[in-house]
């Protein structure tokens, strides 16, 4: 029998039962409903509304609850909708009327609006922690290449030299900025919708800051439609989710370059790569390939909670149900990926000597040339066009920059002497790209000590 018959003439049907419930998901919510419904009976009993007795057996059964099914020992039915009646009907089975009391003052819209942000509330400070993982493993490996040579690209086109170091910190600085977007998220979630009511706030004296302070908020949230209504803080965890992922992808997707044969810049472990059923020669990245894939899978999450909310009236509405299994998904599947893509990267091999053989090629010391000429006087668009002439004729030639003779750039302009091999030598235009964020080591030493602040601040 429904909680609510009293006024209905029949049952639900079979199939609305199931249709309506949320149980098969909302169970998730077990210990953050009854951590709010300890919160809220203390506060019931603290201002008069049930007696004390009330709140001492309501205490006790929530606590048997929580232990029984920590311990495996509760099934949930569909019968009771959701993970709150579930709760609800398993209290008063087991201590009477006082569990009937334990919904003064409350509606099943503050009890999920409350439990949902406490769960979210509670994952931030564990990807958190898989970020900052992942930031001292590219910290760790970036130190060990500082020197090492390889080409920078734009277009995937050979560019200008960059070190291996000042590669992977791009990442982490990217990851840096996840991690603040998600402390952003906690701060500005952490206000209390508990005592909202079903819209209206209620009639019972009740105290909103008690509760609020009880469960860790800062308060309560000051309008009582917009508590039950706001789902802001799961579609801020799901954007800045759908940012960290796209910067998993990137990277994963530079991986699989990497590890091609036509780059061979790195290598994985064999804990870390796959094989072909077919073809004895694979070595997949697959971890990359699939963080890669379920990018998608975040950034769905994301709008099907965005698109759920976009024409929803004030204020709940059953629509809102639909909001737990995408953040469980996006959730879910960050904390699945994050910790992976850290041990691969932690135990992949970095071939430096690819890295400087294709830095070799493709002139990637044209812009230094031209710059050499410019520090002689030429002006820097003549130098360029000087240079550009030089590389047409290398190309043509299949010669690299620094093997053509002084003669023969001396032809171009007379600016050229000896010292222009210097200039051009990769090592040295890597070392000299000594401005502010550039791949220099004293640069790039900077840039990692940035990061391993960051994540020891944190610590
Ligand atoms: N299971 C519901 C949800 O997830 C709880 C709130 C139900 N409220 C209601 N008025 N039907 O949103």
């Amino acid at each position: 029998m429904k909680l609510w018959s009293g006024r209905f003439g029949k049952d639900t049907d079979a199939l609305v039962n199931d249709f309506n419930a949320s149980i098969q998901f909302d169970q998730r919510l077990y210990k953050e409903d009854i951590t709010g419904s300890l919160a809220h009976a203390k506060m019931l009993g603290d201002c008069g509304i049930i007696s004390k007795e009330d709140v001492a057996a309501i205490t006790e059964g929530l606590l048997g609850i929580l232990a029984d099914i920590e311990a495996g020992k509760v099934e949930f039915t569909a019968d009771n909708e959701d993970i709150h009646m579930n709760v609800e009907a398993l209290l008063t089975a087991r201590i009477g009327d006082a569990g009937k009391r334990l919904h003064t003052a409350r509606s099943r819209n503050d009890q999920v609006a409350l439990d949902f942000r406490m769960y979210v509330r509670e994952q931030i400070p564990v990807i958190v922690g898989q970020l900052l993982e992942l930031e001292t493993v590219l910290c760790r490996q970036a130190k060990q290449y500082q020197t090492a040579v390889m080409p920078g690209y734009t277009h995937l086109q050979r560019a200008q030299p960059i070190s291996f170091a000042q590669h992977l910190m791009a990442y982490a600085n990217m990851f840096s900025r996840d991690v603040t977007r998600l402390e952003d998220c906690a701060k500005r979630l952490n206000e209390c919708p508990l005592g909202s009511g079903a819209l209206a706030g209620t009639t019972y004296p009740i105290d909103r800051w008690e509760t609020a302070k009880d469960l860790g908020f800062d308060a309560p949230m000051s309008n009582s439609l917009d508590g039950v209504s706001d789902r802001d803080y799961a579609l801020e965890l799901m954007s800045a989710l759908s940012i960290l992922m796209m910067h998993l992808s990137r990277f994963s997707e530079e991986v699989i370059l990497w590890c091609s044969w036509e780059f061979k810049f790195i290598e994985l472990d064999d804990g870390y790569a796959t094989g072909s059923s077919i073809m004895p020669q694979k070595k997949n990245p697959d971890v990359a390939e699939l963080v890669r894939g379920k990018t998608g899978r975040v950034y769905g999450d994301l709008m099907s909670l965005l698109t759920a909310m976009k024409g929803l009236p004030l204020a709940y509405n059953k629509d809102m149900q639909e909001d737990k299994e995408p953040v469980f998904d996006a959730i879910d599947t960050v904390e699945m990926c994050l910790p992976v893509f850290a041990a691969m990267l932690d135990t992949m091999t970095v071939r430096t000597d690819n890295m400087r053989k294709a830095a070799g090629k493709g002139f990637i010391n044209a812009t230094d040339c031209a710059d050499y000429l410019t520090k002689k006087g030429m002006p820097f668009r003549d130098a360029y066009t000087v240079t550009g002439h030089l590389v047409a004729a290398c190309t043509q030639q299949g010669k690299t920059l620094e093997e053509l003779t002084l003669d023969e750039l001396k032809a171009v302009s007379q600016l050229f002497d000896e010292d222009v091999y210097e200039a051009i030598n990769l090592e040295n235009c890597m070392a000299l790209r000594k401005s502010y964020g550039g791949p220099a080591v004293a640069e790039t030493t900077r840039q990692i000590e940035a990061i391993e602040d960051f994540v020891a601040a944190r610590k």
